[in-house]
């Protein structure tokens, strides 16, 4: 594969009016939100939660691609093939969470760097063998008054940029992601200050690698005030706030930028996304959506563990991709949630975040 092969599995990523399901949760997360329902969480259940996604009828024309974790990638659909091929003969691409896991940071045990470099060159060889067209990394970030350490920023940057040019070198289309966490009681301007730097050090670590910026894309957190902070800005500001750090620190190159939803509601995920592509003036990459939460937990809620649930399941998780998918061309409007299939647009649990 050259780095035109990488250029356009990353362009058919962020075609348009299309996203990411992220749906990469490891055992013990995914355990953590069937448990919140009731649900047993046993290598056949979380199959058949994921094979609901994955067959979703319809849901391709919004999805590009999905993250797979390590179990699922291994799995097959309950008519047999490889759940990857059941991604493929749909026309969406199979994607691989490739880290494992964000670790205490030694000398700053408030903070974690992501590992999982050990070996990674064989295990991408095996995820390529396996149907994978694309891999996820994701470095977490604590924001205070005093975080990130300098020390923080400079390990994740570094992991993230052996990380992709492994990737690179494997055939897979490397999806970076520095999440700065909306945790805490920081202001809008405090997360954008902080997400500005991570960017600044992310990319410097990436050109110093020598990553073709063609053939990735970046998946950041929306600038947003921490969950308890007393002002919430509005839409708009964060869309505005949002586009400006993107515009300050990721260059041209990347051909796409496709958000993680972080804990927000799965609306006002999709309201975000939609202000951002609604803002005037330059916009070199595409913004669309790579989410987790924000797609999954209305399905998870309709499906909840019953087999005769599995349609309702489906069609809850078809309604918000087509919701984000319009939302990534700025023509999401309150009208298309009229169409909901859900009466209620479930809380999210905020401690479902992955480890
Ligand atoms: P959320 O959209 O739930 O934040 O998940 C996205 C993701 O892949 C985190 O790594």
């Amino acid at each position: 594969m050259t780095s035109r092969d990488l250029e356009s599995v990353a362009l058919m990523l962020v075609s348009e009016g299309k996203g990411i399901l992220a749906a990469d949760e490891t055992t013990p997360t995914l355990t953590k939100r069937f448990d919140a329902l009731g649900i047993q969480s046993t290598e056949q259940s979380r199959r058949t939660y994921r094979e609901m996604l994955f067959t979703c009828p319809g849901a391709a024309e919004f999805i590009s691609g999905a993250i797979m974790y390590d179990e699922t990638i291994r799995q097959k659909s309950s008519g047999g093939a490889p759940l990857a091929e059941a991604l493929t003969v749909q026309g969406i691409l199979p994607g691989i969470k490739v880290d494992t896991g964000a670790k205490a940071l030694a000398g700053s045990p408030e903070e974690t760097v992501t590992e999982g470099l050990d070996g990674l060159r064989d295990r991408l060889r095996e995820y390529r063998g396996m149907g994978a067209r694309f891999a996820k990394w994701r470095a977490v970030i604590h924001l205070s008054d005093a975080l990130p350490s300098a020390a923080c920023v400079s390990a994740n940057a570094h992991a993230l940029a052996r990380y992709a040019s492994l990737c690179q070198e494997q055939e897979l289309v490397p999806i970076v992601e520095p999440e700065v966490l909306m945790d805490g009681p920081h202001t809008i301007e405090r997360c954008e200050e902080v997400t500005g730097m991570v960017l600044h050090a992310v990319f410097h670590a990436l050109f110093e690698h020598g990553i073709a910026l063609e053939g990735m894309l970046l998946k950041p957190n929306m600038i947003l005030a921490g969950t308890e902070c007393a002002r919430q800005a509005p839409v708009e500001e964060v869309a505005r706030a949002t586009l400006r750090c993107l515009r300050r620190h990721v260059p041209a190159a990347v051909p796409g930028i496709v958000f993680l939803s972080g804990g927000q509601n799965a609306r006002l995920a999709t309201a975000h996304l939609n202000a951002i592509n609604r803002l005037p003036g330059a916009k070199p990459w595409k913004a669309s959506f790579s989410y987790g939460r924000a797609l999954q937990d209305p399905a998870l809620e309709a499906w909840h563990g019953r087999d005769a649930n599995l349609p309702a399941g489906q069609r809850a998780f078809h309604h918000r991709a087509r919701c984000n998918g319009a939302a990534s061309v700025g023509k999401y409007s309150d009208a298309m949630e009229a169409a909901s299939p859900t009466a209620d647009d479930p809380l999210h649990s905020r401690d479902w975040r992955d480890d």
